[in-house]
């Protein structure tokens, strides 16, 4: 019995491709590389030891997903394909909903077709709006998301519950991300943001490599300790171990946070960042970046109670991992 990993050569997916492998699963990994290529798959096998299952595939490939599924006994999907820039989704709204819905859509039809039951979904805490008083909890209303790509996982979670729902022999698991940061210990792999970085981590590493002048901190007026912006940032490594355990306790229809529970600032960030690598990050604080909300930050509670999770790795380590990346990104 095999897993289907969608999106398995990009960042999360890669780590988790590990995890999976290393707790002895038989994994198959399909990717269309228009977010990562050749050179992440080749890396992905050097750290594992041994060639992986690949397919360059698109989920919209309804007939490339029946000869993979016809191939293979897949027993479960973990599915990461999708396109993630919230910028780029204002400006490019049909090819988000074309490629994370049309996507899904045809990719669960496959997995109805050949029988396959348990999905587990990237979904991201930016479904919980910003109406919401933090820490989010899932049980709490969701909506109201500020962008394209927000209203697609917030569609796709509606499709999974409905399709649970007429038929609950299906075991969905919905994982909200919270902000995925770090890179695999042996800096090898990572996120490979295309262009200038909107998110923070990936900025700040570019600024420590000499590639940005400076890094820009966006509002110091929010009504926070420091005043600036608090965030749950989650090492992309335990990002990955919850999803073996969302796979090890599929069963019903089930939402779960992926985060610390903790807030941390953009000021204590680029504090821990400079404490971490011994490297200074000029910075400025400019205007606030429009969209950004005050405070975001999980309840762990249910995925601690329910899958046995807890994140382990501090910030002073997502910060270490993420350079060790970036320099191995600028060699
Ligand atoms: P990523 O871009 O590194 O990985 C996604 C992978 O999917 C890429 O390798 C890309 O080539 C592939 N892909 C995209 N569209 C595809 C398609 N139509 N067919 C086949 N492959 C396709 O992104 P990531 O950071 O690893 O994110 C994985 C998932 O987690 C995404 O769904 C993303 O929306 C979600 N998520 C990410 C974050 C984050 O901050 N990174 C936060 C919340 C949720
Ligand atoms: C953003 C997305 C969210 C997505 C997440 C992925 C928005 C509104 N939200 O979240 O949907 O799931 O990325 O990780 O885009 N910051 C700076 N300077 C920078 C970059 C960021 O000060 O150059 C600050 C931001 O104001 C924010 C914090 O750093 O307070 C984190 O920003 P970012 O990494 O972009 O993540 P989010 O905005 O939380």
């Amino acid at each position: 019995m095999s897993i289907l990993v969608t999106g398995g050569t990009g960042y999360i997916g890669s780590h988790t491709v590990l995890k999976l492998l290393e707790r002895g699963k038989d994994v198959v990994v399909l990717d269309n590389f228009s977010n990562s290529g050749p050179d992440a798959l080749r890396r992905l096998e050097d750290i594992a030891g041994r060639p992986i299952t690949f397919y360059k595939a698109d989920i919209l490939d309804a007939n490339a997903l029946s000869k993979i599924f016809g191939t293979h006994n897949v027993e479960a999907v973990v599915h990461f394909a999708g396109l993630k820039a919230v910028g780029e989704s204002v400006g490019k709204p049909l090819e988000y909903y074309r490629n994370n819905v049309a996507g899904t859509l045809t990719l669960l039809e496959a997995c109805r077709a050949f029988g396959v039951k348990n999905v587990v979904f990237s979904s991201s805490a930016t479904v919980y709006g910003s109406a919401n008083p933090t820490p989010y909890r899932e049980d709490m209303p969701t909506g109201g998301c500020t962008n394209p790509y927000g209203r697609t996982k917030h569609i796709i979670e509606q499709m999974l519950q409905d399709l649970h729902h007429s038929d609950n022999s299906y075991n969905v698991t919905i994982l909200r991300y919270f902000n995925p940061i770090g890179a695999h210990p042996s800096g090898k792999l990572g996120e490979l943001p295309g262009g200038t970085p909107n998110n923070l981590m990936p900025y700040i590493t570019q600024v420590a490599a000499g590639k940005l002048p400076k890094l820009n901190i966006f509002g110091a007026d929010y009504d926070t300790p420091d005043g600036t912006c608090l965030r749950d940032y989650i090492h992309v490594e335990d990002l990955a171990h919850g999803h073996v355990l969302a796979l090890e306790n599929l069963g019903g229809c089930n939402v779960y946070n992926l985060g610390t529970g903790r807030g941390t600032s953009v000021s204590e960030i680029v504090r821990s960042f400079e404490e971490a690598t011994g490297v200074s990050i000029p910075h400025v604080i400019t205007d606030r970046r429009p969209g950004d909300i005050a405070v975001s930050f999980a309840d762990t509670r249910k995925a601690q109670r329910e899958l046995g999770f807890t994140a382990e790795c501090g910030i002073h380590q997502m910060c270490r991992d993420s350079w060790r990346w970036q320099s191995f990104l600028s060699k």
